[in-house]
């Protein structure tokens, strides 16, 4: 990463202002350092990934066969990206990310009656099994053997398994799940743009819930070690290029109508909603779900536009005409709104034992707009 990148801990305004500056610039395709791929380069110059066909051709039979239905479709992203360092790879740069929100995600838009592309990192939490990975909940903990050969489930813990057992068969009867796995960063790129293509027929009816970690450096094929680098050669220096943001193109070309939730991380509360407002701002999209790391599983904050400014068009990119970010588009007085959810409050009056999980309250929330979105694409067709 580049210098102008702080990494020593300060919060001072000016260093969230720099932040953000910077952030434009690379948001606009300015590096700092390295090279800038737009989205049109990076296509051109990076190759896809082996499955990418066959994978593409599963989601397409998903959609279509969801699209007859009537049933609205939802691509939930989850996990993180890899950046190899080696092409027969050894080595590669890694993202914190378990895939908790997307998994978690996943199962109330089932619950909701979406049906779900779940793409998600090789190896990171899956919907339904989530509730037993090996760290946290071992699956073997809970079977007893009864009678020398019977197996048991442990006394208490069947009451839980019974709903999660129940959900995970009906979405996998009815087929209403597809996961689809990517490992690096170029496999999310080109699976995304992919499956945009094959969910832009559903129009208004498919929604986009970007939760994946996606890495903003990569080294481009023509830079990857071929073979395991050897420590022979002493320090190990790397100068990482940047990865287009995808989220301008595939809001403005590869699916014009769908209703696009992204996320924005940091780690510093001072960025949350300037950023969040920017990127809203610079792509057009309809709504971004800030959070910040260490209280990400109990709360976001919902950052859109206010509803008279949603209600002059369906997508007021402002692109090239977008203030820079430093003084930011948010500073438009009563552009934009943010609501925060918080747990314990959105539990109240639920049994303490309840397990009570922020991703319930942000879908249910998510309903309700995306409701709005397809009604307001009903009514635009009825007057046209
Ligand atoms: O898995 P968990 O442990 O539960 O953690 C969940 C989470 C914190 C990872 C999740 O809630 C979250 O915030 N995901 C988005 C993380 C991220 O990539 O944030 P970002 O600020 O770097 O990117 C913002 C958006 O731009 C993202 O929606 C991303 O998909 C998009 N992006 C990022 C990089 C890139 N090159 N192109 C993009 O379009």
């Amino acid at each position: 990463m580049s210098a102008s990148h702080p990494t020593t801990a300060s919060n001072t305004a000016a260093d969230a202002a720099a932040e953000l500056a910077a952030d434009v610039d690379a948001e606009a395709g300015i590096p700092d350092q390295g090279r800038a791929f737009s989205t049109e380069d990076y296509f051109n110059t990076q190759r896809p990934p082996a499955s990418l066909k066959e994978k593409t051709e599963a989601m397409r039979a998903f959609v279509d066969k969801w699209n007859i239905d009537g049933k609205k479709v939802v691509l939930v992203t989850s996990g993180g990206t890899t950046v190899p360092l080696e092409s027969n790879t050894v080595r590669y740069l890694d993202n914190f990310s378990a895939g908790t929100r997307g998994a978690t995600s996943a199962e109330y838009f089932l619950q909701a009656g979406y049906a779900v592309i779940f793409l998600h990192r090789t190896h990171s939490l899956r919907p339904f099994s989530r509730h037993y990975s090996h760290s946290m909940n071992p699956f073997l903990d809970l079977l007893t053997v009864n009678n020398g050969d019977q197996i048991d489930v442990v006394p208490g813990q069947a009451s839980k398994l019974l709903p999660i057992l129940k959900a995970y068969h009906q979405a996998h009867d009815e087929g209403s799940i597809l996961s689809v796995n990517f490992q690096t960063v170029n496999d999310y790129l080109w699976l995304l743009r992919a499956v945009a293509g094959v969910m832009a027929p559903l129009g208004r009816k498919c929604m986009y819930y970007l939760a994946a970690a996606v890495s903003d450096f990569f080294l481009p094929d023509d830079r990857v070690a071929e073979h395991k680098i050897q420590s022979t050669h002493g320090a190990l220096v790397l100068e990482m290029d940047q990865v287009p943001k995808v989220l301008r193109p595939l809001v403005q070309e590869w699916t014009p109508e769908g209703y696009i939730v992204s996320f924005k991380l940091e780690t510093d509360d001072n960025l949350l909603i300037p950023k969040a407002r920017a990127a809203l701002a610079r792509y057009g999209h309809q709504l971004v779900i800030g959070n910040e790391l260490h209280k990400r599983k109990s709360e976001v904050v919902f950052v859109e536009r206010s509803h008279h400014e949603k209600s002059r068009g369906d997508r007021s990119v402002t692109g090239a005409q977008t203030p820079p970010l430093a003084s930011s588009a948010g500073d438009v007085p009563g552009m934009y709104t943010e609501t925060w959810l918080r747990l314990p409050e959105l539990a109240a009056g639920r049994a303490a034992t309840d397990e009570v999980e922020i991703e319930e309250f942000i879908i249910q929330a998510l309903l309700e707009r995306h409701h709005e979105w397809i009604a307001q694409g009903e009514q635009a067709q009825a007057n046209a």
